[in-house]
């Protein structure tokens, strides 16, 4: 059974391209995969923020996740710096990791570009990453299109280590996986606006957990197919950010039925739209009663993150007696 990882920043809750592109993708995996899921709290201190005001995020993710169907008897959940061996590994790999890979990276460009001053973290981001997955010598990253360049670089920093330190063993049974992403068909969900990816940043989120009223009036004015002007055109499916959201929160029947009223002009988007919020209804409202339970519930919730980051500091610790023995560390 191959081993997964992944991780969220500790962002509050979830957006549905979150959970559409990635999480909804781990309550999946759980269930045929040995798991460990994660919220990296060490990325996010990157970013100006306030001490208290992350631990509320990361408790506020945490039923987020619990609520959309991560499972801790089924997973190890936990957080990032819960076990230091993230980033004792990490500084490891930052001494084989070549500046110019990361200075390549999109995300790093993107950010130090709007920043006056880019802290170090912010270039050395994606070796933490790589930490995070091969300190579980994990071979499958289930994530979003958007880190699909970083798992490239973790790929490359599992070869060099590999190749200067693991002596003499076949690449099948080499120390360190290449780990591989684990895309979904949402692995790039847009924001209601239609311009750019849905993104908390961006402020053009609908949230995992948003009352039925607050996303219904997200949807209404939300963009669709910009060539159909009024109600008597004809439109497009494949261009509608409406239409991929069906595709995503609606049983096959009604997505071929869409389809074929939308390119007909027999529904308006208004129709359309409320179709797809009775379709999003159906699968978020078991979702906001799981959160209302998980978030009653603190101390057990406690226990189970407390649970969960005590498995995985024994596997990382594992992992750090060999990787320190391989390099001649103490
Ligand atoms: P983040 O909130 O950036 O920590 O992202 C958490 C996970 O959600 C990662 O696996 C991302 O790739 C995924 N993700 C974030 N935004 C989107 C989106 N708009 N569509 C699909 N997946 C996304
Ligand atoms: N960089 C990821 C994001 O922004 C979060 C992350 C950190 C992650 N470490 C990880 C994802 C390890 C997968 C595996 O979404």
């Amino acid at each position: 059974m191959s081993r997964i990882f992944s991780g969220i920043q500790p962002s509050g809750t979830l957006h549905i391209g979150n959970y559409l592109g990635a999480v909804k993708n781990w309550a999946a995996l759980q269930h045929t995969h040995e798991s460990f899921f994660c919220v990296v709290d060490y990325h996010a201190i990157i970013a100006a923020y306030e001490p208290a005001d992350l631990r509320a995020r990361t408790a506020d993710m945490i039923v987020s996740l619990l609520a959309a169907g991560v499972d801790p008897s089924r997973c190890t959940l936990f957080v990032q710096s819960m076990v230091p061996e993230h980033t004792e590994l990490a500084w490891i790999f930052n001494t084989i990791t070549p500046l110019g890979e990361l200075e390549r990276q999109t995300q790093f460009k993107d950010k130090a570009s709007r920043e006056e001053s880019v802290p170090a973290g912010l270039l050395n981001y994606p070796v933490l990453q790589a930490a995070d997955i091969l300190l579980y010598r994990a071979d499958r990253v289930p994530v979003g299109e958007d880190q699909v360049q970083h798992l490239e670089l973790s790929r490359e920093i599992s070869r060099k280590w590999n190749a200067r330190f693991d002596a003499g063993v076949g690449a099948g049974d080499a120390f360190f996986p290449e780990p591989e992403p684990l895309l979904t068909p949402s692995r790039r969900i847009m924001g209601l606006d239609g311009k750019a990816k849905m993104s908390k940043s961006l402020g053009n989120t609908v949230g995992l957990l948003e009352p039925a009223d607050e996303i219904w009036a997200k949807l209404r004015p939300a963009v669709t197919d910009p060539k159909r002007q009024r109600r008597t055109d004809p439109g497009t499916p494949e261009v509608c950010n409406i239409y991929h959201l069906h595709k995503a929160f609606s049983p096959p029947e009604t997505v071929q039925h869409v389809a074929v009223q939308c390119s007909t002009a027999g529904w308006g988007c208004i129709d359309c739209k409320k179709v797809l919020h009775e379709s999003m209804e159906r699968e978020l409202v078991p979702i906001r009663s799981r959160a209302r339970e998980v978030a009653a519930n603190g101390a057990l919730v406690k226990e189970m993150i407390d649970a969960g980051a005590d498995h995985a500091r024994r596997v990382a610790q594992a992992t750090m007696r060999e990787v320190k023995d391989r390099m001649g560390l103490t």
